[in-house]
C-alpha cells in the first residue's frame, strides 16, 4: 500500500475590489443575477453568470420549485443558457455568487456536487479548464482555475 495526495491552490482576494476589471464585472452580473432568483421555498439566492471566449455574458439564477427536488441551481440554469444560445462557445470563467435569507454570508458560497459535475462535462466538452469565482454577500473572493480542483476523481464519460 502507498498513500498519494491531491492538492490545489487558489487565489484568494481579500474583496471584490482587489479582482480586475473583467473579473469584478462578471462577479456584479452574478450578484444582479440575484434579483432573478425564484427561491420561496429555501429563501436562498444564487446568481451566476459567465464570460465566454468571445466575451459575451451570459447570467442565471436558481429557479425552485413546491415539489422541492425539481430545484434548479443557477450554475445549471447559466450552463442551459450557453447550450441554448451560444452552442458549442466556450467559457472561460463562471462567477458564482449566493445571499441567504438567514444569514450573512461572509466567505465565499460552495458549489454542490451536481453543479460541479455539470461544469466539470463542459469543461470536457470544451476541452479548455472554466476559471471560478466565489463571493458571498461580503469577506473574501476565491478564484480555483478549474473545476475538477474542487471536484478530485470527478466521473467522465470517457468509460461509458
Ligand atoms: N443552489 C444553487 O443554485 N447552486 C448550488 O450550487 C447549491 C444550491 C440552490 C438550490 C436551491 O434553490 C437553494 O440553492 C438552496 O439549496
Amino acid at each position: 500500500m502507498k498513500k498519494e495526495n491531491k492538492s490545489f491552490e487558489y487565489e484568494v482576494y481579500a474583496s471584490v475590489n482587489e479582482l480586475s476589471e473583467d473579473d469584478k464585472n462578471l462577479m456584479n452580473e452574478a450578484k444582479k443575477a440575484l434579483d432573478k432568483s425564484y427561491s420561496p421555498y429555501s429563501n436562498f439566492k444564487v446568481g451566476a453568470a459567465v464570460r465566454l471566449k468571445d466575451d459575451h455574458i451570459l447570467s442565471g439564477a436558481n429557479m425552485e420549485n413546491a415539489a422541492y427536488p425539481m430545484c434548479i441551481c443557477a450554475e445549471g440554469v447559466v450552463l442551459s443558457s450557453v447550450e441554448s444560445n451560444f452552442p458549442g462557445q466556450e467559457i472561460e470563467t463562471m462567477a458564482i455568487t449566493a445571499k441567504s435569507g438567514s444569514v450573512t454570508l461572509n466567505s465565499p458560497p460552495s458549489p454542490c456536487g451536481s453543479c460541479r459535475q455539470m461544469i466539470s462535462e463542459k469543461e470536457n466538452r470544451q476541452k479548455s479548464p472554466i476559471r471560478v469565482i466565489l463571493h458571498g454577500e461580503e469577506g473574501p473572493v476565491f478564484i480555483i482555475k478549474t473545476i475538477k480542483d474542487i471536484l478530485p476523481f470527478s466521473f467522465d464519460g470517457t468509460v461509458l
